[in-house]
């Protein structure tokens, strides 16, 4: 699973990630359709980027997964995260979607098509309702900091999609990097559980390093997953030649339900 964010439109980077020879499924992030934002209308490379990822780009789609025993579920791709869609026009032409409530139902849709009960959301973004610390997994860390930076339509289809009998089990996403700008340094909680979901941020940012050695460590998250159920999560950074460098076990943190606020105003 990839949750975006290859690069500003960066079409080999995608290609790359299309390319390799593995089970995959993506959701693009913000900086891969940002000269499509910045125009308002969809760009060649964000054409193109589509075309060369086709089904593996699952947005508001379901990618089956028997052996693990969950079904995936693709939410809105490209979001910046706040309470705008900033380019309504953009998700229409593409999606048919306009609104936030339009991107909820289309996420509820998907998961309506799922074989399994147990469903995991892909997401570029985690969903509003999770905090409005700086330090909080989708908290607002930059301009002026605090605040809920979730997806809005995210956190409706979650409580509709449970509402049908569908357990999610895991919401996965990125875009908000580990290490905040406010307080400078500090670091962001990324794993957290609220009654049946673990709720996972990926972003850790740079996610290559340099090892003692110099050699390139790239970062991963890996699930265990049976009938289900996850039974492990841990952070894996790993060498060009696939060689595990080193795999921490998470320690995820319960939370109590925070209730998902929208000014309506604001809604688009
Ligand atoms: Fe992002």
């Amino acid at each position: 699973m990839f949750v975006g964010d290859f690069g500003d439109e960066d079409v080999e980077m995608v290609t790359r990630i299309a390319n390799l020879a593995i089970e995959k499924a993506v959701i693009l992030g913000n900086h891969d359709a940002w000269l499509s934002f910045a125009k308002k209308e969809v760009t060649e490379k964000l054409h193109d980027s589509l075309d060369v990822l086709g089904e593996d780009h699952i947005a508001y789609t379901v990618r089956e997964v028997p052996a693990a025993g969950i079904s995936i579920v693709g939410a809105r791709p490209f979001s910046w995260g706040g309470q705008s869609l900033r380019s309504p026009g953009l998700y229409d032409e593409i999606y048919g979607v306009h609104t936030m409530r339009q991107s909820a139902a289309a996420i509820v849709d998907a998961a309506r098509n799922a074989q399994h009960r147990d469903i995991v959301i892909l997401a570029h973004n985690g969903p509003t309702g999770l905090g409005s610390e700086t330090t909080d997994i989708y908290g607002k860390d930059f301009g002026k900091p605090g605040g809920d930076w979730g997806d809005y339509d995210l956190a409706l289809a979650l409580q509709r999609i449970e509402g049908y009998g569908l357990r999610v089990r895991a919401v996965i996403a990125g875009h908000m990097h580990h290490k905040l700008l406010h307080p400078r340094g500090a670091e962001r909680k990324r794993f957290i559980k609220r009654g049946d979901t673990t709720f996972i941020n990926c972003a850790v940012v740079p996610r290559v390093e340099r090892g003692k050695n110099g050699e390139e460590l790239s970062y991963f998250i890996r699930m265990r997953w049976l009938d289900g159920e996850c039974s492990s999560i841990e952070e894996v950074w790993v060498d060009t030649h696939g060689g595990e460098h080193s795999s921490t076990l998470v320690e995820v943190e319960t939370i109590g339900d925070v209730v998902p606020t929208l000014d309506e105003a604001d809604e688009q």
